[in-house]
């Protein structure tokens, strides 16, 4: 490596940079992958097919040793013609379904359930769901989860309850009126991002913070604890999913014929002020 002299480096590509979720996530990665003396190098690409494949090609090309890839769009077959073609390691994180290789994960599934739970012990019965567009993997497994945690209490998610939005701040705003027209007591947010934007489209028209409307989200990125109400969460170890991601990559680089890694780290509902509890 010209760059680096013989510094070893890790290609990362996530969908958002914007959003604290992999933001954490990477400076998980970045620590590990300082005290071993590996650079990463780090693109997001918006689930932009064409860009994600000319940053990986460009990452081959200059000798990366290995990859963590948080991507829906680059499916196994794509990821194997591209890498394994080249006998470059990697990880697939978060948002690729594909059970191959060395994993992080934490169990969506448990973590929809939880947050269900959370929403129906404050007596809350109709509930809206705000979801991303594309319903990746991992959501699909979160959504399953709230579904049959609402179920527990013989509630229901019809449908018509639940509203598709970009997972962004401003997707979160933009859905604001679609949700309200649905007369929620209590929203279940995709991720804290949506829930943000949320506030601001709830508060602009008057509405209170949990009076009118409860909100909840997943992540529990840094935000969640600086607006107001503060935002009740599932926290996902975003940081630490960095820094194992990163260690079980490098074990993979060192010993290529160990055997694949699982490992699983825990999801904790996270109680702030933004949920009712409703007589
Ligand atoms: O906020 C980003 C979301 O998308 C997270 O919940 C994460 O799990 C990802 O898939």
């Amino acid at each position: 490596n010209l760059i680096m002299g013989s510094t070893q480096t890790i290609g990362v590509l996530v969908p958002n940079l914007a959003n604290p979720f992999f933001s954490m996530f990477i400076k998980g990665i970045q620590q590990t992958a300082q005290l071993r003396h590996f650079i990463p190098i780090i693109f997001d690409a918006n689930q932009n097919q064409k860009l994600q494949t000319m940053y990986l090609e460009e990452l081959i090309k200059r000798a990366a040793n290995g990859l963590i890839i948080a991507s829906a769009t680059l499916n196994a077959n794509d990821i194997d013609r591209i890498l394994t073609r080249n006998g470059i390691p990697y990880l697939l994180f978060d948002q690729n379904d594909a059970q191959v290789g060395d994993r992080v994960w934490v169990d969506d599934y448990k973590g929809g359930q939880m947050a269900a739970n959370y929403l129906l012990s404050q007596g809350h019965r109709r509930i809206a769901l705000l979801a991303g567009e594309e319903i990746t993997h991992n959501m699909q497994q979160r959504i399953s989860g709230f579904r049959a945690g609402m179920a527990k209490y013989r509630a229901t998610l019809p449908d018509d309850m639940v509203v598709q939005t970009p997972m962004t701040k401003l997707g979160g705003y933009q859905a604001t009126a679609a949700l309200l027209a649905k007369k929620p007591s209590a929203v279940f947010c995709i991720n804290d991002e949506t829930a943000i934007g949320l506030y601001r489209g709830v508060q602009e028209r008057g509405l209170s913070i949990p009076n009118d409307l409860s909100i909840m989200g997943y992540d529990d990125i840094d935000l969640a604890n600086f607006v107001t109400p503060k935002l009740t969460s599932i926290h996902q170890p975003a940081f630490e999913m960095g820094q194992v991601a990163t260690e079980l990559l490098i074990e993979r680089l060192n010993n290529p014929r160990l055997a694949h890694q699982d490992k699983q780290l825990p999801l904790e509902l996270i109680i702030r002020d933004s949920v009712k509890l409703i007589q």
